[in-house]
C-alpha cells in the first residue's frame, strides 16, 4: 500500500518524507489557501523534497479550461499528476490527458459508478472521500470495497486512492480492503506508529536496564551470582559456611 500526504505544508510534508516511507503528496485549493502561498512556487517546492507522485488540483469547471490551466501544471516537473473533479467535464479532461500520457487524479469521488466512468478514461488515481460520506452518515470504507470490485472484476489499473481519511482506523479498514493507495493527514500518519503499550512498555524496558545498570555497578546484579542474597530460580540458595 502507498502512503501519500494530504497537506500543502512543507515542513509536515519535510517530516513525513524523513520517516523513509512516504511515496506521494496529494494538495487541494483548500490546503493551499490555508498555507497563503503561490501555488506554483509551493507545488514546485513540493517536488524538490517528494519524487512520487504530487497532485495538483485544477480550478475550472469545463474541458477546454482545464486543459490550460493544466499545462502549467504539467511543466513544473515530471511527478505532477493533474487533480480534476469528478464531473462530466472533468471526465473528458481526464480522457485528454491520460491519452496523452498525463497522470489524472480524479477527486470528489463519492460513489463507484463515478470510479468506473474515470477508469475508462484512463484515469492514473481515483479519490474516494471516505471520510466525508462517513460526515453525513454514510459509510465511506462501502465505496473503497465497492470499486475494489468493479476494478478487480473488470482488470482496470487505476488507483484506487483512499482520500479524506481522518484516523487510524480508517486507514486499518483501507489496507484490510485493499486501497492502493491512502492519503494521509500529517497527524494521522504520526498516530500511525502510536501504541499507548509500547510507551509504556519502552519505559519499562529503559527502567529496568538502569536499574540492572546500577545493580552491576554496585557489584550486586541480579542473576550475577552476587544477587544480594537471593536465589536465581531453580538454583539452590547456598549452605551457609560452617562455623
Ligand atoms: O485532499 C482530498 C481529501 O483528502 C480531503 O480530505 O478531510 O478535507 O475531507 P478532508
Amino acid at each position: 500500500m502507498q502512503l501519500y500526504i494530504d497537506t500543502a505544508n512543507l515542513n509536515e510534508i519535510r517530516q513525513a518524507a524523513d520517516m523513509g516511507v512516504l511515496d506521494g503528496v496529494t494538495t487541494n485549493p483548500s490546503l493551499v489557501a490555508k498555507e497563503g502561498a503561490d501555488f506554483h512556487t509551493r507545488l514546485r517546492d513540493i517536488c524538490k523534497i517528494v519524487k512520487g507522485p504530487v497532485s495538483a488540483e485544477v480550478v475550472s469547471l469545463t474541458h477546454d479550461e482545464m486543459i490550460a490551466e493544466a499545462e502549467p501544471l504539467i511543466d513544473i516537473a515530471e511527478n505532477i499528476v493533474i487533480k480534476l473533479p469528478c464531473i462530466i467535464e472533468g471526465l473528458k479532461a481526464c480522457k485528454t490527458l491520460s491519452d496523452r500520457g498525463i497522470k489524472v487524479n480524479m477527486t470528489l469521488c463519492f460513489q463507484p459508478l463515478q470510479a468506473l466512468m474515470v477508469a475508462k478514461a484512463g484515469a492514473f488515481l481515483v479519490s474516494p472521500f471516505v471520510g466525508r460520506v462517513d460526515d453525513v452518515a454514510g459509510d465511506g470504507m462501502q465505496i473503497i470495497q465497492e470499486i475494489r470490485t468493479i476494478y478487480d472484476n473488470y482488470g482496470f489499473t487505476t488507483k484506487i486512492l483512499a482520500a479524506s481519511i481522518r484516523h487510524p482506523l480508517h486507514m486499518v479498514q483501507a489496507a484490510t480492503i485493499g486501497a492502493d493507495v491512502a492519503t494521509v493527514p500529517f497527524s494521522v500518519i504520526q498516530q500511525m506508529m502510536k501504541h499507548p503499550l509500547t510507551d509504556v512498555g519502552l519505559q519499562k524496558f529503559l527502567a529496568d536496564w538502569e536499574k540492572g545498570k546500577s545493580a552491576l555497578s554496585k557489584g550486586s546484579a541480579p542473576g550475577s551470582g552476587s544477587s544480594g542474597g537471593k536465589p536465581e530460580p531453580g538454583k539452590k540458595s547456598p549452605k551457609p559456611a560452617m562455623a
